[in-house]
């Protein structure tokens, strides 16, 4: 694959195969994923990757918590907005209805689609799920870094024949993800991902997002 045949297939998956995968592979991703560029080279982040008992126990735990309803759950940092204004909301509920309509939820059925986002819990039964934390010490712009070693992490899985789902529906549930990994207070939670093999024939896979046009976000000057 090229590289741009690689950023072109790849896309998030929302329901995995139960095939593992080889350990040598997954640090093959992560090792090259580690070429990423960071800020005078820092490379702020750190990486767990859970499997087996491990991971089945945290997504135990996670997806109780979220069951719960509980609201004491709140992420380390902002990630959205409080308040969507559009094009950005036009967006979110784009993909949101698109994904309901391809496993059958009807607009308002509230129990399914909690259903759904629960399954964000079970890593959509990726037999591997990863955790990107970094240092407390670093301040917002270190997140970018971060976000260029995942974005990394799921190209070089796609054209190692491997799928992935960036996931922030993790970071409300920090401390008990911390007690997990055993990380520590230093580390900030930022994002997990589910890396496995897709399930070809699952509706949702199919699911294919639009992007704006350059007109609507790119302005050339000079
Ligand atoms: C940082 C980040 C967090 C995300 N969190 C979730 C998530 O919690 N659950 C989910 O199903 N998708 C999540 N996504 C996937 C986005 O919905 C997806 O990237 C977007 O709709 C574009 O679709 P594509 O990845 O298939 O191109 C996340 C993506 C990013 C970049």
């Amino acid at each position: 694959m090229t590289a741009i045949d690689t950023i072109l297939n790849r896309k998030s998956i929302r329901r995995f195969l139960p095939t593992q995968v080889p350990k040598e592979l997954i640090e093959k991703v992560l090792a090259l994923a580690s070429r990423a560029p960071s800020g005078t080279n820092v490379q702020p982040w750190k990486v767990y990757v859970l499997q087996g008992e491990v991971r089945n126990n945290f997504c135990a735990e996670i997806k109780a918590a979220f069951l719960s309803g509980s609201d004491e759950y709140k992420s380390e940092f902002n990630y959205f907005p409080a308040k969507f204004k559009e094009p950005f909301l036009g967006r979110r509920r784009k993909i949101g209805f698109d994904l309901y309509g391809l496993v059958g939820i009807e607009k308002g059925d509230k129990e399914r689609m909690k259903a759904q986002h629960a399954r964000n819990f079970d890593f959509f039964d990726a037999p591997v799920g990863l955790i990107f934390t970094i240092d407390k010490g670093f301040g917002q712009g270190s997140y970018l870094d971060c976000g260029m070693l995942m974005q990394n992490v799921m190209l070089t899985a796609k054209a190692e024949g491997l799928d992935t789902c960036p996931q922030g529906a993790f970071a409300p549930y920090h401390t008990i993800i911390r007690k997990h990994l055993g990380a520590s207070e230093e580390e900030t939670i930022l994002c997990a991902m589910s890396l496995g093999y897709a399930d070809p024939a699952a509706p949702e896979n199919s699911l294919e997002t639009e992007r704006a046009p350059l007109s609507d976000f790119v302005t050339f000057l000079g």
